[in-house]
């Protein structure tokens, strides 16, 4: 197999820095200790299980992505973490209630290693949240350089090579881009004059920008997703990726909703709503968090069916997503989705998906691959947004002008054409004539 040449090797520590020490974080951190000691598999996570096919399919050139391409390896990656609460996480993970106490207790060492730094913080973006291991500063651009001095710290008492950041914490209160968030100048100058436009997971991709370290959203807040920043991630040769990571339901959506299209099959209505009862679903239970979540989960289908190519099959359709907060099913989510399908000259048909999920064991291996590609992108010299990332969020980033790219088939095709262009591999398209003496 042809060699990466422009990649340089994974070589020395990785340190996975995380905003946001819950249950998404904690079980991401103890699922990457179990299976470093042998104790469990990373089921889930592409780069630990997924093979690339090379070349023709007569070839039977499938080798795992970690061999194709250079990918940091489990033992060498050092998480981080800052939260408003001061609980390390062996603490969170057991409040979590995620993964059985029996693991959590055979993990407890390392675990307890991770104690949140000081987080940025006002309770303004998230309501519904309040704690005391918070940062005190003047202005919000003091508070990014107090993130700075963190990083640099933790890098350099953890003898780390390189980092990367992926936002973990609570979904902010939904912010739109205004004035302040178009230019980076602007921005910097409004981070010192305290704007309220200014969210603290701003203040966090801030820093880590200016840091050189790759950063990933994986809730739905606005963060990075803004012109500042992404100028800013350019002018520093630095990857960003987001947003929301795509666990549950829209995961669904985005394999069911091209279906539909595939076959050219109508959509009445599409009704979705969840149950769940973590500090996730706390927290969404506010109506600005909440706002943040629907507009994220909303615009999937009508990206996927362009009612504005097939009018008579999607032109109307009522899509309605709902998530309740109850407490007795913890992290262990119910989603139920009623679709109203249409069919040969206009006949109706229904789909019925009833998804028993749990929440965080859908979301850490997401965000593994998510820390583990964007340092891959940063060592192969790609800035900016990294569109090929879109597989894992719901609501994808993409280039001005552009529109996102939501079906989870094209999505695994770009990434995966991504990843044979990184080693300088042959790009598959499917076309196959040679198969046939085309
Ligand atoms: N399947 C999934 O679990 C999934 C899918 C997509 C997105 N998400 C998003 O991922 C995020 C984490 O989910 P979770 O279930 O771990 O939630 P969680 O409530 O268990 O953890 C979030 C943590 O972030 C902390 N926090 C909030 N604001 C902070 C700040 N400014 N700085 C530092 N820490 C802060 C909170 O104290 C909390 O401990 C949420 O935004 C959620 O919407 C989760």
């Amino acid at each position: 197999m042809k060699k990466p040449t422009s990649i340089g090797p994974a070589a020395g520590k990785l340190a996975v820095l995380l905003p946001g020490l819950g249950a998404v974080a904690t079980t991401l951190i103890a699922g990457v200790e179990a299976v470093r000691r042998g104790m469990a598999k990373p089921i889930g996570s592409l780069t630990q299980m997924s093979t690339v096919r090379l070349g023709k399919r007569t070839e039977k050139r499938s080798p795992p992505i970690r061999e194709l391409v250079p990918l940091a390896d489990l033992s060498d990656l050092c998480f981080g973490a800052w939260d408003v609460f001061p609980d390390d996480a062996y603490a969170s993970a057991t409040h979590a209630r995620v993964l059985e106490q029996d693991l959590v207790d055979a993990l407890r060492e390392p675990l307890a290693a991770v104690k949140p730094m000081k987080a940025v913080f006002s309770p303004e973006y998230v309501r519904r949240l309040d704690g005391p291991n918070v940062k005190k500063a003047p202005t919000k651009r003091d508070l990014g350089e107090l993130l700075r001095e963190d990083i640099r710290r933790f890098v350099s008492a953890n003898g780390c090579a390189r980092a990367v950041m992926v936002w973990c914490a609570s979904t902010e209160v939904y912010l739109q881009p205004t004035a302040v968030h178009a230019e980076l100048g602007v921005f910097e100058r409004a981070m010192a004059a305290n704007d309220p436009a200014i969210a603290p997971s701003m203040i966090y991709a801030w820093a880590a920008l200016k840091e050189g370290v790759p950063f990933a959203n994986g809730a739905p807040n606005l963060t990075v997703d803004i012109p500042a920043l992404q100028q800013l991630a350019r002018q520093q040769g630095v990857p960003i990726a987001g947003k929301d990571f795509k666990t549950g339901q829209t995961l669904m959506k985005t394999v069911l909703a091209p279906m539909l299209k595939a076959r050219m099959l109508g959509l009445d209505g599409w009704f979705s709503t969840n149950i769940l009862g973590n500090r996730d679903g706390e927290v969404l239970d506010d109506p600005g968090s909440f706002k943040t979540k629907e507009v994220s989960k909303l615009s999937v289908l009508e990206h996927i069916l362009q009612p504005q190519l097939y009018p008579d099959l999607y032109g109307r359709f009522e899509h309605k997503v709902q998530i309740n907060y109850y407490r007795p099913r913890g992290d262990n989510k119910e989603g139920w989705d009623a679709i109203d399908i249409v069919g040969w000259l206009g006949y109706p048909m229904q789909i019925k998906v009833n998804f028993l999920c749990r929440d965080s064991i859908l979301a850490a291996p997401v965000a593994l691959d998510v820390a583990l590609f964007l340092d891959l992108a940063a060592r192969a010299g790609m800035k900016g947004i990294q569109e090929w990332l879109s597989f894992y969020f719901k609501s994808p980033m993409v280039a001005e002008g552009l529109y996102p790219e939501h079906d989870l088939f094209i999505q695994l095709t770009k990434l995966k054409n991504t990843l044979r262009h990184i080693a300088g591999e042959e790009l598959i398209t499917h076309l196959g004539l040679e198969y046939y003496g085309g």
